[in-house]
């Protein structure tokens, strides 16, 4: 037997374990982009993208706080930020607004939110914008912002001022569901964005 066909097996073995070593690397290095992979090719696949973050599953909260702007997914922010924003004093005095609420539904919400938070929230996203905001520290004075941790700040660094705040049909980075068609349902990733006036995001 010539020499070279022995080298088909091996070579084989040499291709199989890079390309484990590949996965595992990905897996340690790069948690989030690896899930996007999965998107694509596994679980949910090309039809029905899985969820970034829970839905919101808590109709009284869905009704409150989704009546000037969506009602965020409580997995957006972690539980330490979503207390600070429900503090009585913090909703009177909510971005500019009053949120203010009765101290029972206050109370309720409260709970929703910090219970289903973005660190109890075993999903990629979750997990992103709960450590991009414990690592931003304490935000003083202001009120602690989705749309200000340095996940979110990665992710729309490309998209300029005509399309956001300059741009009627948006007016801030808060109004997630004008740009993400399935805000509502928690789905957030860059295949399903249509930013009005200037329609499908292409990377
Ligand atoms: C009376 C209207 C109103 C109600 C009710 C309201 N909000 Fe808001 N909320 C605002 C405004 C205005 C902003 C600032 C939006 C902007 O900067 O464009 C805001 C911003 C936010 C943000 C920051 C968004 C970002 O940019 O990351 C969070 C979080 C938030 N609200 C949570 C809540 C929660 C939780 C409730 C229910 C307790 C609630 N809101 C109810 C008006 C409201
Ligand atoms: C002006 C339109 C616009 C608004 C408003 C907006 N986004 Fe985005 N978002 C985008 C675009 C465009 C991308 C893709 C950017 C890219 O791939 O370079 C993106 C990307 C993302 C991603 C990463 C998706 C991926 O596949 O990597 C997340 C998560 C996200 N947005 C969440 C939010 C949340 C939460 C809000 C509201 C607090 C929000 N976005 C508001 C336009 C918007």
């Amino acid at each position: 037997m010539p020499k070279f066909q022995r080298l088909y097996p091996l070579l084989a073995v040499a291709v199989l374990s890079l390309g484990s070593a590949g996965v595992a690397f990905s897996d340690w290095g790069e948690r989030e982009e690896h899930e996007e992979d999965e998107r694509h090719e596994g679980r949910g696949g090309w039809l029905r993208p899985r969820a970034d973050v829970a839905p919101v599953s808590n109709p009284t909260y869905a009704e409150e706080c989704g009546a000037c702007h969506m009602a965020y997914q409580p997995g957006l922010l972690p539980a330490a930020a979503w207390a600070r924003v429900m503090e009585p004093s913090a909703l009177t005095d909510h971005y500019g607004d009053d949120a203010s609420l009765s101290e029972a539904l206050r109370q309720e919400l409260a709970t929703y939110l910090t219970g289903n938070a973005a660190n109890f929230d075993s999903r990629t996203r979750s997990r992103a914008f709960a450590v991009s905001m414990a690592s931003a520290g304490s935000t003083g004075g202001t009120l602690p912002r989705i749309s200000t941790t340095g996940y979110f700040l990665r992710k729309h660094d490309e998209i300029p001022p005509r399309m956001v705040k300059d741009n009627p049909e948006v007016g801030s980075f808060s109004q997630c569901n004008n740009c993400h068609q399935g805000a509502a349902k928690g789905v957030y990733n860059d295949d399903q964005v249509r930013i009005p006036g200037y329609g499908r995001w292409e990377d």
